[in-house]
């Protein structure tokens, strides 16, 4: 894909999509700010480049209480960048394009919340998308397109992939970044490659997990959180009704089938062989094969044997904690693999920066053999080894085929 040293970026007129899609508190007020900050280097050196920059981003989906303007982001990108951010209260009107146009070099203009035009939220091909209003009405008054939305690159939606057709187009620093760190997952020579796949979206990992045995992907996959009830389960092992009930009551449990044949098949995939649990208020360790109280987090030895299976690995990926990182009492198990993983001799990709703020805000993280991912749904297509719309659609922009 065409990065930014690739293409003519000075003194342009720059379209530049991010992904400062940020969680919001009741009020709508942001609550954690690290997407925002991810693209601060973005747009900086495009306008130490003396382009002018005017940014597009979504934030929630219509109907959601996460639907919100962009105005708050603005703020934030103005107090990062130490440089002034004019909010645009418009995304194609007569006002945002008038804006566009007197907008001079070194200037930054942030529209507002893209899906507002409900073209947006269309997913088709970039053939299509680029007929869209949004693309014909923005399109004409910029030079040049940036996509540094890695977190949204797995949607195929008018910001994404209809501009690249329209427009000169490149991949911004946070994408080029995101996807070759992440592409270590398919060096054949860095191996053994150990996945940690924990959390409670469950329907989801399943999904990545059938993908990585397909393609032969992982070496070795650990399981914990409901990933690895769900496998204990399909092992046959029994976990007691109360953790039934609740594997029941999330639709787990129809997945057995699915995760029985994995196991079948030979998958290398490890489960806990034993549990941290919570009886009556007390917390307890108990062998998988003789559970009773609800689970919350792996036991001790299962932390124990997954850290040294993690030491020895050439890449670690984790996604999704062990237990309830929630609870201070059961963030053991995902303390220790992540600990195993920091301080082991692989490199490092970790799925969102959830995981690391919930279990040591002041953990020492050495960039250069850890990479934490702006991606939510984004990664884990790219980790399932499928090809991202915003990847596509930049490798058949309009630089490209004119080469
Ligand atoms: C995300 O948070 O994963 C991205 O911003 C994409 O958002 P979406 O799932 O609403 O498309």
């Amino acid at each position: 894909i065409p990065t930014m040293d690739d293409i003519d970026i000075r003194s342009k007129k720059v379209l530049l999509r991010i992904d400062i899609n940020s969680p919001v508190d009741e009020n709508g007020k942001i609550i954690d700010d690290s997407r925002i900050k991810a693209h601060i280097g973005t747009i900086k050196e495009l306008v130490d480049k003396g382009n002018s920059v005017v940014l597009i981003s979504h934030q929630g989906r219509p109907g959601d209480k996460d639907f919100i303007s962009l105005e708050e982001h603005a703020k934030l990108i103005s107090k990062y960048l130490d440089r002034e951010v004019v909010f645009v209260e418009d995304v194609i009107g007569p006002y945002a394009r008038e804006m566009i146009k007197k907008l001079e070099n070194n200037g930054i203009l942030l529209l507002d919340n893209i899906r507002l035009i409900s073209e947006e939220l269309i997913e088709a091909p970039p053939q299509q998308h680029v007929k869209t209003f949004l693309v014909r009405k923005l399109a004409p008054l910029f030079d040049v397109y940036v996509n540094d939305a890695f977190a949204t690159s797995h949607r195929s939606q008018p910001s994404i992939v209809g501009f690249p057709l329209a427009l000169p187009s490149a991949a911004g620093r946070v994408m080029e970044r995101e996807v070759s760190a992440l592409a270590r997952i398919f060096n054949a020579e860095d191996t053994p490659k150990i996945f940690t796949l924990g959390g409670g979206k469950v329907h989801d990992t399943i999904r990545i997990i059938e993908n990585l045995v397909r393609k032969r992907i992982a070496d070795r996959i650990l399981t914990g959180g409901l990933v690895a009830e769900l496998f204990s389960v399909a092992k046959g092992i029994n976990l007691n009704p109360k953790n039934m009930e609740i594997l029941e009551k999330l639709g787990i449990l129809s997945l057995i089938p699915r995760a029985r044949k994995l196991l079948l098949s030979g998958a290398p995939i490890e489960i806990p062989v034993d549990y941290k649990v919570e009886i009556n208020g007390n917390v307890m360790e108990e062998p998988a094969s003789k559970v009773t109280g609800v689970i919350k987090d792996i036991g001790s030895t299962t932390a124990e044997i997954y850290s040294s299976f993690i030491k020895d690995a050439k890449v670690v990926v984790l996604r999704g904690p062990m237990g309830v990182i929630e609870d201070e009492r059961f963030k053991s198990g995902s303390k220790s693999v992540l600990k195993a993983s920091l301080e082991g001799q692989g490199y490092v990709i970790i799925g969102g920066g959830h995981m690391i703020s919930a279990l040591d805000k002041d953990m020492k993280i050495d960039s250069s053999k850890v990479h934490i991912s702006t991606g939510g749904g984004a990664l884990l297509l790219f980790l399932s080894g499928e090809r991202l719309p915003a990847l596509e659609a930049l490798s058949m922009s309009v630089v490209n085929s004119s080469d």
